[in-house]
C-alpha cells in the first residue's frame, strides 16, 4: 500500500477537472484493503471512494485521502446446469463496460443492456446504475465489502443492500461505512433480454431484428448511447447529471393540462418525468455557461467545454433547476456526486 501526497485528480475524474487531493491511496488486493483500514488513516482524514471517477464534480481541491481500488479479477463462482444460472464475482476494480461486454461475450446474460456505462464495478450498487429498462440490481447477487472503522468483512445479500433508484443503503445509512471489494451477479445462460426500452425497440425494428440476441441488444445499446451521450474519451462529462423526479399522479395530471407532451413514466404509485425534457423545454439544451455545456443531443448531460471548474459545473447546475422548477413547480436534483 502505497500513500501519495497532492496527487492530481484530473485523469480520475471523467469530467476532467483539475484538483489536487492531499493524500491518494491505491488498494489493489484484499489484503492492500485490510491493511488500509488497519493503519486507520481513513479515521483520521476526511476520505472519499473514488472508483472510475464517472459520477463526480470535485468544487476545490480535496483535504483529505481518495482511495482508489485497482483490484482486478473475474471469477465464477457457480454454475447451476438446471437453471442456467451462474454467479460471477467481479473485483471493484474492473472497468463496468468492459465486464459488461465480456459477460455478454461468453454467454453469460444480464449485463447486455448495462454495456458502456462508464465508471468501475464497485461504484455499481452504491448508485445502483440503470439503462435501457436494466438496473444493477436486477443482477446483482451480493456485495462483498469491509467496514471501515472495525476493518470487518461482510456479505451483503442483495436485500440488505435497499436498492432503489439510483439508490442503495450505501448512499444513506451506510454511508462511508463500507469500501466494496467485489460484487457477485447472478447471470443466466438463457439467451434473454429486455428489450422493451423505447429507444431500443425502435433501434431493434428499423434493423429488422425482432428476437435480438443479447449480442445484438448490447451492441445496439452501444449505438444508441454514442448516438445520444458524449464519447467519454473526447468530453468530459458525469453522464446524467440530474435524476428523473418522481411525481405524483395529480401532480403529474396538472402538468399535463399546460404541457400535454411532457414525457412520463409509471414508477409505483407515482410516476417519474424525463428531466432531460423538461430542461429542453426551459430552453437549456445546447446552451452554456462559463466553461461548461448543455449536450445536445440530451439536456441531462452537463459537459466540460474546456478547462471548466467544478463551481462552475454547480452554477449551471443550479440555474437549470431553478428554471425547471419555476416553470414546473418540479425540483431536480443532482445524480452527480458533488463534492465542495
Ligand atoms: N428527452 C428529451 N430531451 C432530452 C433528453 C431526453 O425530450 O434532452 C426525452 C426523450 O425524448 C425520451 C425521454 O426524455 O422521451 C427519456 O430519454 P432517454 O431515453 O434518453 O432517457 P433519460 O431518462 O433521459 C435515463 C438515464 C440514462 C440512461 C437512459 C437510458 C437517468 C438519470 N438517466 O436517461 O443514464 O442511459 O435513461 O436508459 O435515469 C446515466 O445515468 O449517466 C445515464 C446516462
Amino acid at each position: 500500500m502505497n500513500i501519495e501526497e497532492n496527487v492530481s485528480l484530473k485523469a480520475y475524474n471523467t469530467f476532467g477537472i483539475d484538483v489536487q487531493t492531499r493524500k491518494f491511496v491505491e488498494f489493489s488486493s484484499e489484503k492492500e484493503l485490510q491493511q488500509l483500514l488497519e493503519s486507520k488513516l481513513l479515521l483520521d482524514f476526511d476520505f472519499f471512494v473514488l472508483g472510475g471517477g464517472s459520477n463526480v464534480v470535485f468544487c476545490s481541491n480535496f483535504d483529505g485521502v481518495i482511495v482508489h481500488p485497482t483490484n482486478k479479477g473475474i471469477r465464477i463462482v457457480s454454475e447451476n446446469v438446471e437453471t442456467n444460472e451462474v454467479i460471477v464475482e467481479a473485483c471493484a476494480g474492473e472497468n463496468w463496460s468492459d465486464f459488461a461486454w465480456a459477460m455478454t461475450k461468453q454467454g453469460f446474460y444480464g449485463l447486455e443492456n448495462l454495456v458502456e456505462i462508464p465508471g468501475n464495478v464497485g461504484a455499481a450498487p452504491i448508485q445502483n446504475v440503470g439503462a435501457y429498462g436494466v438496473e444493477a440490481k436486477d443482477v446483482i447477487n451480493y456485495v462483498v465489502a469491509y467496514e471501515i472503522e472495525t476493518g470487518a468483512r461482510r456479505v451483503f445479500e442483495a436485500h440488505e443492500c435497499k436498492f432503489g433508484y439510483r439508490d442503495s443503503v450505501f448512499k444513506n445509512e451506510l454511508k462511508n461505512k463500507y469500501i466494496v471489494l467485489s460484487v457477485g451477479f447472478s447471470l443466466t445462460k438463457t439467451m434473454q433480454s429486455k428489450s422493451t426500452y423505447s429507444s431500443l425497440r425502435s433501434l431493434l425494428s428499423e434493423k429488422n431484428i425482432t428476437n435480438p440476441t443479447p449480442l445484438q441488444v448490447a451492441e445496439c445499446i452501444a449505438e444508441i448511447r454514442n448516438s445520444k451521450l458524449p464519447n467519454p474519451k473526447e468530453i468530459g462529462s458525469a453522464g446524467s447529471f440530474f435524476k428523473n423526479p418522481i411525481v405524483t399522479c395529480s401532480h403529474l395530471e396538472t402538468l399535463k393540462i399546460s404541457y400535454p407532451d411532457i414525457v412520463s413514466y409509471p414508477a409505483g404509485d407515482n410516476y417519474k418525468l424525463a428531466a432531460g425534457w423538461l430542461i429542453e423545454q426551459c430552453g437549456w439544451k445546447g446552451k452554456r455557461l462559463g466553461n461548461v455545456g448543455v449536450f445536445d443531443k440530451q439536456a441531462l448531460v452537463l459537459y466540460n467545454i474546456g478547462g471548466c471548474t467544478g463551481k462552475e459545473v454547480v452554477n449551471l447546475a443550479m440555474a437549470i433547476e431553478a428554471d425547471v422548477e419555476s416553470k414546473f413547480g418540479v425540483k431536480i436534483e443532482c445524480e452527480a456526486i458533488i463534492i465542495k
